[in-house]
């Protein structure tokens, strides 16, 4: 396996600009594609904010900054990943969209270049299944914000191949993060457990329990978690959590995984959390 020099990153919403941002900052030429060039402007820009707060906590100097910056490259063409040494996606949660995007980029990149898909509960082995390499196929799951959360899980396929795990784990820690590996079933380690909490908070919330305020101040004080679990799935997005619960509650096939009616009404009423304006919470 050739040495990872660039990296394509595909979709520049939060998660994907957040692991171009640790890219460039660890030293790697970076193609951050997104086919709309209005979000490739919104994740320089939110690029550029999280450099200077860890700047003003003197964790990067201007210098790091600037080099970080030179080698950040924005594209709208897939073409370009021609020269990737490693991809990784950030896309849509929607099999059928990942399984298009691994398709073209089988036929762009290199034939030595990794394949990883960072997302929270699709099939790694089916993503792979589309390619020609699914040996070279991996799940690389950041966790939100990616230039802050310490954790990459890692997912193996049915196929990934040793050699792919291994460039994949050296990756995630020249980027300073700790890693976790998982076996290729629904959620994963972080997902399967965290989800169904979130879960169990909207039902405490739908069977007039206790107040939101009430559960998020009691989990977050109570077992020392930096947001409650009501504030952390507004922050994650309520759509990401229900569709997380649908994947984990078919591919577990075990009812204590089905999504709280409550959650689904929020999400049904476009109530998605933070980015939405309105999720359990009004951000407005
Ligand atoms: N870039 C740079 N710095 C950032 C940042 C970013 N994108 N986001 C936050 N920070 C820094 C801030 O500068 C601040 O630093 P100091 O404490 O040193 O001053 C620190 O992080 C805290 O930020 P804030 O004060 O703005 O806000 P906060 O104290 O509420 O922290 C948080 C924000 C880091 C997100 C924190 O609330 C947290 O850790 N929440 C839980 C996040 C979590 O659980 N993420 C995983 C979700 S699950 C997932 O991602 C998997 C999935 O598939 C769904």
């Amino acid at each position: 396996m050739e040495e990872v020099k660039t990296i394509g990153v595909v979709g520049a919403g939060q998660m994907g600009s957040g692991i171009a941002q640790l890219a460039a900052v660890n030293g790697f030429q970076v193609w951050l594609l997104d086919a709309d060039p209005k979000a490739l402007t919104m994740a320089t820009n939110s690029i550029s904010n999280s450099l200077q707060r860890l700047a003003s906590k003197g964790q990067l100097s201007q210098a790091v900054i600037g080099d970080a910056l030179k080698r950040l490259h924005c594209t709208s063409n897939l073409k370009d990943f021609g020269t990737a040494d490693f991809v990784v996606e950030a896309i849509a949660e929607s099999e059928v969209v990942k399984k298009n995007l691994f398709v073209e980029l089988d036929k762009i990149t290199k034939a030595s270049a990794i394949l990883a898909s960072n997302t929270s509960s699709i099939s790694i082995t089916r993503l792979a299944s589309v390619t020609n390499r699914p040996h070279q196929v991996i799940g690389m799951h950041f966790m939100n914000p990616p230039p802050i959360m310490k954790l990459v899980e890692i997912i193996r396929g049915a196929a990934t191949s040793d050699e792919t795990y291994n460039a994949t784990k050296s990756l995630a820690e020249r980027f300073g993060k700790t890693v976790v590996c998982s076996k290729d079933y629904s959620g994963f380690i972080v997902n399967r457990i965290l989800m169904p909490m979130i879960n169990e908070a909207f039902f405490t919330l739908y069977t007039g329990v206790a107040t939101k305020e009430d559960i998020d101040a009691g989990m977050k004080l109570g077992t020392n978690q930096p947001m409650g679990p009501l504030e952390l799935a507004d922050f994650i997005g309520l759509d990401v959590c229900l569709s997380i619960l649908r994947v984990l509650h078919a591919g577990l096939g075990d009812a204590k995984y089905a999504p709280c009616p409550l959650l689904v009404q929020y999400v049904d009423a476009g109530r998605c959390g933070r980015k939405s304006g309105v999720g359990v919470y009004d951000y407005r």
